[in-house]
């Protein structure tokens, strides 16, 4: 026994052996001295859940959203997705953003395959790639960034379908 305690969102309880925090959105959770408000995130599994460090300008974002790129749809809908990732776009630009994997460079190559000519995708990839020849992380991102370069936080904006000749689904 370690005695630790496991952690969860609610929505996920039934599937999570022996949790014995279950956590909902908008619940503030008490780590240490932090405090972390929880955002429900449904899209890549449906009870998935985020931790937002206000004070500390921090979001673990699990596989909710990467650095250039989301989670795949396991469980939930695009709509579920897109709404999910809309919430994560409300929050400070500042916020740093820790993901569950280190996918940047095969989602900066993904990015770049809608939108070759984007100059700031370029620097960007130019910028992750000697990062990880150093073999260094390129996270926590920063929200920021994202804002401008992940094409799933841009996938509603007219210009963004125009240049993509993306169909109008949202
Ligand atoms: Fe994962």
């Amino acid at each position: 026994m370690t005695g630790c305690q496991i952690v969860g969102g609610k929505k996920d309880a039934h599937r999570i052996p022996g949790i014995n925090l279950q956590l909902s959105d908008q619940e503030i959770f008490k780590f240490g001295a932090m405090n972390a408000t929880i955002l429900e995130v449904p899209g890549h599994t449906l009870g998935a859940i985020a931790y937002f460090f206000e004070s500390e300008e921090a979001l673990f974002t699990g596989d909710t959203l990467f650095s250039l790129g989301c989670g795949r749809l396991f469980e939930g809908t695009a709509e579920q997705m897109f709404s999910s990732l809309n919430k994560i776009k409300s929050l400070p630009p500042k916020t740093q953003i820790y993901c569950g994997h280190e996918y940047t460079e095969k989602n900066c190559r993904f990015a770049l395959s809608l939108d070759p000519e984007s100059q700031k995708l370029k620097d960007f990839h130019k910028r992750i790639l000697a990062r990880r020849e150093e073999n260094r992380p390129t996270l926590p991102a920063i929200l920021a960034d994202e804002l401008r370069l992940n094409p799933f936080l841009n996938c509603d904006l007219q210009q963004f379908k125009e240049r993509r000749r993306l169909r109008d689904q949202f």
